[in-house]
């Protein structure tokens, strides 16, 4: 990939408590090229939220942050806060499942979209309120001019997810980080925000990192998909090669469960037999073993490398997967099927 315009590498995230210490995130790499949509997927739990929060530099003290996070090819690991505040939501913004805990009910969403122009770009209380009619209608909000002049609580939930769409993309940030944007809505809803993003990322070349449960979302809007797993990366692969040799066993697990009896339609992350593992220490193993049909001895004692799955592909290699035994036979999904019908 060139030139891409979000790096992490090798990122580590542990929060410490008086009794113990959780390894949220356990040197994770990922690159974000120009204009592209990663989808982010796991079970609950597997450090999704957490990877983006140290990427926007959002969590708490009690973070210990270890590796790079490069944004335009400027390090932002280790930025102060003042730093940090001069990139979020001018270079990388973010949108989170419940928009309206995100929201200020006493204001004006005029007011909200409009304080972030005024802040980053400096533009007056009337540029600012025009800019924020057209990022409404950006978004896809009906007679924008007036709805400027509402509060939260007038909206629906997906107008208010909209809303929070425009706050992020009003000073047209090169990334765009999406958390379960579409989790708390219906599914026709769902798909309204679903164009809204390829849209931006179609006219306004925005990069999106698109942390999902829905393997349904994953197909329709992904370029690319990284799959976590208990803090870890296990598999990486443009979208349609994921769907189609997916060679991970947790991969596998995740969309090969979709076809068994009776889940047919089933859009959720299906449930793998088994837990994800405490995050109280991170094995110097394969962390999946527990769970993995395939697992032999060295799987348990020593961790696997994300590494390129075929001979051929070099060491920038689209297709990655963290595996002693990487499985070669293609599953069958809903997407493979549709294909050969
Ligand atoms: N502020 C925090 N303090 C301690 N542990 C946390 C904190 N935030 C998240 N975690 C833990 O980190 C792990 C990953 O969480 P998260 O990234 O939210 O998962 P998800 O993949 O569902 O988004 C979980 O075990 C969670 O309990
Ligand atoms: S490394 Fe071994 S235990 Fe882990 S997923 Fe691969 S085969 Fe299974
Ligand atoms: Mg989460």
């Amino acid at each position: 990939m060139t030139n891409p315009v979000l790096s992490v590498r090798d990122l580590s995230v542990s929060f410490r408590s008086d009794t113990r210490t959780v390894h949220a995130v356990d040197h994770l790499s990922y690159d974000v090229a120009p204009g592209e949509v990663l989808a982010v997927v796991g079970e609950s739990g597997c450090g999704k939220s957490v990877t983006a929060m140290a990427v926007m530099g959002l969590l708490p003290p009690t973070a210990r942050i270890e590796g790079s996070i490069r944004l335009g090819g400027t390090e932002i690991a280790g930025a102060s806060e003042k730093e940090l505040g001069r990139v979020r939501g001018k270079d990388i913004a973010m949108i989170f499942q419940e928009p309206m805990s995100s929201l200020n009910p006493v204001l004006t969403i005029g007011r909200q979209i409009g304080e972030v122009l005024r802040r980053h770009q400096g533009l007056s209380k009337k540029e600012a309120r025009a800019r924020a009619v057209e990022l409404l209608d950006l978004v896809g909000i009906p007679a924008p001019a007036q709805r400027v002049d509402e509060y939260p609580h007038q909206l629906s939930g997906g107008m208010r997810q909209r809303v929070m769409i425009a706050i992020a993309v009003a000073c047209d940030p090169s990334v765009l980080i999406a958390d379960e944007p579409t989790t708390a809505l219906d599914v026709t809803v769902q798909a309204g925000i679903l164009e809204v993003l390829q849209s931006l990322r179609e006219r306004l070349g925005t990069a999106i990192v698109l942390i999902t449960h829905d393997l349904g979302v994953v197909a329709d809007a992904a370029d690319r998909v990284l799959v976590m797993y208990a803090g870890r990366p296990v598999e990486q692969a443009p979208v349609h090669e994921l769907f189609a040799e997916p060679r991970h066993p947790y991969t596998r697990g995740l969309l090969g469960a979709v076809l068994r009896p009776g889940g047919e339609g089933k859009r959720r992350l299906p449930e793998i037999p088994g837990l994800v593992p405490s995050l109280d220490a991170q094995p110097d193993a394969c962390n999946f073993a527990p769970r993995c049909a395939h697992a032999d001895d060295q799987c348990t004692t020593r961790r696997p490398g994300f590494k390129a799955v075929s001979l051929d592909a070099g060491a920038d290699a689209a297709h990655r997967a963290a595996c002693w035994h990487p499985q070669e036979t293609p599953v069958l999904t809903p997407t493979t099927q549709e294909a050969g019908q």
